[in-house]
C-alpha cells in the first residue's frame, strides 16, 4: 500500500491588518492541532499557511497607512508571521501570495484552464476615471447615496444607511483616487471561469464527501441553484496580471489567485528546502482544508472547479467549514470595539490558555461563545484542576519523597487500559477530524488518573507502585494535550524526562529521574474583571458608521398556538414557543394563512421590538413578513439569527432594508439564515 501523505492548510489570512480571534478558531489553529495530532501519529504531512495578499482591500489598507501595496504587504507579512510565531502554529511554512512562485503557479494553472476550454470572454460595465485614466474597482468610487444623501457613500454600499450599491446608482461619484468627478462608465472585456461546464462533476465529487452536514448542504445548495460563469479577473494593480493577450492590463481576481497559493506556498517550501518535492505532494497527498463558513463556497465549489478546469485531479479530500465564534454573545465588530485581537489576547494570557479555552468552544457543529468568565472557569477547572493539578501532585511527590526518582512499579491492568482505550480513541476521533471531541477524551484521561491517584492515597504510605502508575499515566496524558497546549506540554515531558512520542507504553522507568514544578496560574476574580474592561485598540469609533448594524435581534419562534384576535377581524394572537421562553403576539396574517397552517411553523420574529398593546392585547414582538407571506427557517426553534441588547423602536427597524433576494433573506445587504415562504415575492421588503 502506498503510503499515506497529507497536506493540512488554514484558511490563508488577508495580509491587511491584524486577525481577530475569531480567524484564529475558525482555521489557523484547529488546522495546527490536526497537524500536530499527525505528526504523532507518524503519518507524514505538512501544514501550508500563508497571507492572502492581493485585491482592493490591501490597495486601500495600503493608502491609508500612505504605503505601496508592496510595501505595505511587507510590513504586514512579518507582523502576522510574529504573532503566529506566538500562538505556536507549527506551519511547515508562511509563505505569500504575492511570491513570484505564486505569480508563476497561478499564471501556469489559468493557462491551462484556458487550453482545456474552461475560460470564457465576456463584457461587464465599469466605472473608469478619466483623470487617471483606468478603470476603478467599487471600492475607489464614492458618491452621494441615492438613498439617505450620505455624502461620502462608497461604490460597493453607503455605509450611513446600510444600503448595498452599484457605483452607477451614486450621484456625482468621486474617485478616491485624485478626489476629481471625471468619471464615465464603459464597457470592458473581462475573463469567466465556465463554472456551468463542471456543474454535473462537481456535484458527483460534493455528494461522495463526508463532510460536516452543513458544509456539504451549503456547497451543494449552491449546485442546485444552477452555477453561472464566475468573472476572475479585475482592474486593479495589486495582483497577477493576466497572461492572455488583450486581457494583460487585468490582474486575477483575489479569490482566484488565493487559494492557488495552498500549492505555491508548498512549492516556495521546497525551494527553502524544508520539504522534498512539492508536486508529488499536490498529486497524491489528501488534501485537508481548515476554513471559516464565509469561506465555504469558495472552497467546495470555485476552487476545486479551479483545479478540475485546469486538469488537476488530487481534489480536497476533506473541508471543514467551522461556524463562527461569537463575543460575549455579540458578533465580533472592529468598529464597536467588540472581541479581541490575535497580538493583544497574548498580552493578557498565555498562547495555551488561549489554545486550550478556544478549543474547548472550537465551533465545529454551530456557532460558539466567548466569554470571560466561562475563560476563567475553564481555564481554572478544566485545565488547572484536572491536568495541572495531577503532574504537579505527583511530580512534587516524587520530588519530596523519592528524590526525583521514579519508584519501582508493577503496571495497573485496568489503568493501562484505560488509557489505551482513551487514545485509541482520540486517534479515530482525530482522523475525523473531530477535535473538540478528543479534548474532551484527552481530560476524561486525566480525570481517570486523578481518580487512581486519589483512591491509591499514596500520603498514607505505600506509595511506589501507584507513584509508578501515576507518573507514566501522566506521560500519556501529556502528550494527548500536546496538539492542544504545545508549549507547557513539551516542558512537562522535558521535566518527565521523555520525548513526544504517541504509545501507551509505560515507558518511564524506575529510577528513571524527573522534576516538578507549577505548570500554570490560577485566574483570580481580580484578574478577570481586569481583562473584561480591556477594550480593543483596534476599535473605530462608532460614528464613523451609520446605522447601528446590531440593533436587530431575530429569533427562530415556533407557532404553538393561533387564535382569532377578540377584536379585530383581520388579526391573530399567536403563542411562539423559543425555548426557554414564549411569547405571546399579534400578527395580520389572518387573510393569508389560516390558524392550522401556522401551527408547528418555525418562523422568524423580531424579538427586541418594544412592548405594544393592539386592540387590547399585548404584543411581544414581530413577527417578519414579506408581503403575504411569512418568513420561516429550517433552523431549530431558539436559533439566534442576529443578536442585540438593546429594545428598539418599530422607527428603528425601518431604518434597516430586509428583503427577498431568488430564494434569499438579506438584511442590509448580509445574507440571513431564513427561507423566504414560497408566496415571498422577489425584492419585496419584509416588515
Ligand atoms: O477569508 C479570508 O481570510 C481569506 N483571505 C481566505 C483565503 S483562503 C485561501 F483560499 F487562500
Ligand atoms: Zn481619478
Amino acid at each position: 500500500m502506498k503510503k499515506e501523505k497529507i497536506i493540512v492548510t488554514s484558511a490563508l489570512p488577508y495580509v491587511n491588518g491584524i486577525k481577530h480571534l475569531g480567524n484564529i478558531v475558525g482555521s489557523l489553529l484547529p488546522a495546527d492541532i490536526f497537524h500536530r495530532f499527525l505528526d504523532l501519529f507518524g503519518i507524514e504531512n505538512i501544514y501550508i499557511c500563508g497571507t492572502d495578499e492581493h485585491g482592493a482591500a490591501t490597495e486601500i489598507a495600503a493608502l491609508e497607512e500612505n504605503l505601496g501595496a508592496k510595501e505595505y504587504s511587507d510590513k504586514y507579512y512579518e507582523i502576522q508571521k510574529n504573532i503566529y510565531r506566538k500562538w505556536n502554529f507549527d506551519f511547515t511554512f508562511f509563505g505569500r501570495t504575492s511570491s513570484e512562485t505564486h505569480h508563476k503557479t497561478t499564471k501556469e494553472i489559468f493557462l491551462g484552464m484556458h487550453k482545456n476550454g474552461y475560460i470564457k470572454e465576456g463584457e461587464i460595465t465599469l466605472p473608469y476615471c478619466k483623470n487617471c485614466e483606468r478603470f476603478l474597482p467599487d471600492r475607489f468610487i464614492t458618491g452621494v447615496c441615492p438613498h439617505c444623501s450620505y455624502e461620502s457613500a462608497r461604490g460597493d454600499q453607503c455605509e450611513k444607511c446600510g444600503k448595498v450599491l452599484d457605483p452607477i446608482e451614486l450621484i456625482t461619484p468621486k474617485c478616491t483616487i485624485c478626489g476629481k468627478s471625471e468619471i464615465i462608465f464603459k464597457e470592458e472585456k473581462h475573463l469567466f471561469l465556465d463554472l456551468t461546464k463542471l456543474e454535473g462533476k462537481l456535484k458527483k465529487w460534493l455528494m461522495e464527501k463526508k463532510w460536516p452536514d452543513a458544509t456539504k448542504n451549503f456547497a451543494l445548495g449552491w449546485i442546485k441553484e444552477g452555477l453561472r460563469q464566475r468573472c476572475i479577473t479585475r482592474n486593479l494593480e495589486w495582483g497577477i496580471s493576466v497572461p492572455l493577450k488583450g486581457y494583460e492590463h487585468l490582474v486575477f481576481y483575489v479569490w482566484f489567485d488565493a487559494p492557488i497559493g495552498y500549492i505555491s506556498i508548498t512549492k516556495d517550501a521546497e525551494l527553502k528546502g524544508i520539504i522534498k518535492d512539492a508536486d508529488k505532494y499536490w498529486a497524491d497527498a489528501k488534501i485537508y482544508h481548515f476554513i471559516g463558513k464565509d469561506n465555504v463556497p469558495f472552497h467546495t465549489i470555485f476552487w476545486p472547479g479551479t483545479l478540475m478546469a485546469a486538469g488537476r485531479h488530487n481534489l480536497p479530500e476533506y473541508v471543514t467549514g467551522y461556524e463562527f465564534l461569537n463575543w460575549e454573545g455579540k458578533k465580533f465588530s472592529t468598529s464597536k470595539g467588540i472581541g479581541l485581537f490575535s497580538d493583544e489576547a497574548l498580552e493578557l494570557y498565555p498562547a495555551d490558555y488561549w489554545r486550550f479555552y478556544l478549543s474547548r468552544v472550537l465551533p465545529e457543529a454551530k456557532d460558539s461563545n466567548f466569554g470571560w468568565d466561562d475563560f476563567q472557569k475553564r481555564i481554572n477547572n478544566e485545565l488547572i484542576a484536572n491536568y495541572g493539578n495531577l503532574f504537579y501532585r505527583v511530580t512534587s511527590f516524587i520530588e519530596k519523597n523519592f528524590s526525583g526518582k521514579i519508584p519501582e512499579g508493577k503496571t495497573d491492568a485496568k489503568l493501562h487500559k484505560q488509557l489505551k482505550e482513551k487514545m485509541d480513541k482520540i486517534e479515530k476521533l482525530v482522523k475525523n477530524v473531530k477535535l473538540k471531541e478528543a479534548l474532551d477524551e484527552a481530560l476524561a484521561a486525566s480525570s481517570i488518573t486523578n481518580k487512581y491517584f486519589q483512591e491509591k492515597k499514596p500520603w498514607e504510605g505505600s506509595a511506589d507502585n501507584a507513584l509508578y502508575n501515576s507518573a507514566n499515566a501522566l506521560r500519556i496524558i501529556t502528550t494527548m494535550l500536546l496538539p492542544f497546549i504545545p508549549e507547557t506540554t513539551e516542558k512537562a515531558l522535558s521535566l518527565l524526562g521523555s520525548e513526544k512520542e504517541w504509545s501507551g507504553k509505560f515507558s518511564l522507568k524506575p529510577g528513571q529521574k524527573i522534576k516538578s514544578e507549577i505548570l500554570f496560574k490560577k485566574i483570580d476574580d481580580k484578574e478577570i474583571e481586569k481583562a473584561k474592561k480591556y477594550r480593543t485598540k483596534y476599535a473605530k469609533t462608532i460614528s464613523e458608521k451609520g446605522i447601528d448594524e446590531e440593533d436587530l435581534d431575530i429569533r427562530i419562534g415556533e407557532i404553538i398556538k393561533a387564535e382569532n384576535h377578540p377584536h379585530a377581524d383581520k388579526l391573530y394572537v399567536l403563542e411562539i414557543d423559543f425555548i426557554d421562553e414564549q411569547r405571546t403576539l399579534v400578527a395580520g396574517i389572518k387573510q393569508f394563512y389560516s390558524k392550522e397552517e401556522l401551527k408547528g411553523k418555525k418562523i422568524a420574529v423580531l424579538t427586541n421590538l418594544e412592548e405594544k398593546e393592539i386592540k387590547g392585547v399585548k404584543s411581544n414582538g414581530m413577527i417578519l413578513a414579506a408581503g403575504n407571506s411569512i418568513i420561516t427557517s429550517g433552523l431549530p426553534k431558539g436559533a439566534v439569527i442576529m443578536q442585540s441588547d438593546k429594545k428598539i423602536t418599530i422607527d428603528d427597524f425601518g431604518k434597516h432594508e430586509i428583503i427577498i433576494s431568488g430564494n434569499k433573506v438579506l438584511c442590509d445587504g448580509k445574507i440571513l439564515d431564513l427561507i423566504p415562504d414560497r408566496k415571498a415575492k422577489e425584492g419585496s421588503r419584509v416588515s
